[in-house]
């Protein structure tokens, strides 16, 4: 079972900072989960699609300048550029789920991608793209065929995995509330790889390997991964 530390280690630190991620590194995981969003033409990593809350600042992040980005910070922390945290995580062995957020993420990612793979030392293997927005999980697949995509579901379709099939996913990533076993029978037949989010609980993680599922994503990565451990 893949456990992703999820917004980096962010029961450990402010999540998707570059401490978040320092944090989930020295914790040994193997995957990583960082939200991005577009400010000025540039990938940021932040999950809300308002800083209001979680930063010191506030606005719609997409609507914001990078100068008043720079100004603010999360529990102290920066709000990180995507290519800084792409700069300390090459040299790791660990798989970066990028999840495209807000209305205007995927241009700058298609912008990004070949200079990830040609200027830093990531390979395809080593980045798996998600997205609500299973437009921009298409279209990246589309332009970038070697790419690893996933589309995010938070529900249940009436036609269970077939998005897998549509968008050639690797891995279909889903929510905890909304899981069935056919949507992972379904997954798999079609050659998709079943993680799930948000996973802290250990009766919840006892419950999905139950349902096989492959991975899951936690904000505790260290504490879920020993759980694991002990019923192997
Ligand atoms: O990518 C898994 C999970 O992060 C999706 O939900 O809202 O935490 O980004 P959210
Ligand atoms: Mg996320």
């Amino acid at each position: 079972m893949l456990v992703f530390a999820h917004r980096g280690a962010s029961g450990y630190a402010p999540e998707n900072t570059l401490a978040a991620i320092k944090k989930a590194v020295e914790l040994g995981v193997t995957a990583i989960e960082i939200d991005v969003h577009n400010v000025e033409g540039e990938l940021f990593v932040f999950h809300d699609r308002r800083l209001d809350g979680k930063s010191s600042g506030t606005g719609l992040i997409e609507e914001v300048s990078q100068t008043y980005l720079a100004s603010l910070t999360v529990d102290g922390e920066p709000i990180p550029k995507l290519w800084d945290l792409l700069v300390y995580l090459q040299d790791f062995d660990c798989l970066l789920n990028i999840e495209l957020k807000g209305m205007k993420s995927l241009q700058p990612f298609l912008n990004l991608y070949p200079q990830i793979l040609t200027q830093l030392n990531f390979t395809p293997e080593k980045l798996l793209i998600s997205s609500f927005n299973h437009h921009f999980i298409k279209a990246v697949k589309q332009q970038y065929p070697q790419t690893l995509v996933a589309p995010l579901l938070e529900g249940i379709p009436v036609d269970d995995a077939a998005i897998v099939s549509h968008v050639n996913a690797y891995s279909l990533h889903l929510s905890l509330s909304f899981i069935t076993a056919e949507l992972v029978v379904d997954a798999h037949r079609r050659g998709a790889k079943v993680y799930v989010y948000t996973v802290d609980n250990p009766q919840d993680i006892h419950y999905l390997m139950g349902l096989g599922v492959d991975g899951i994503f936690s904000n505790y990565p260290d504490l879920i991964q020993q759980i694991i451990d002990s019923d192997q």
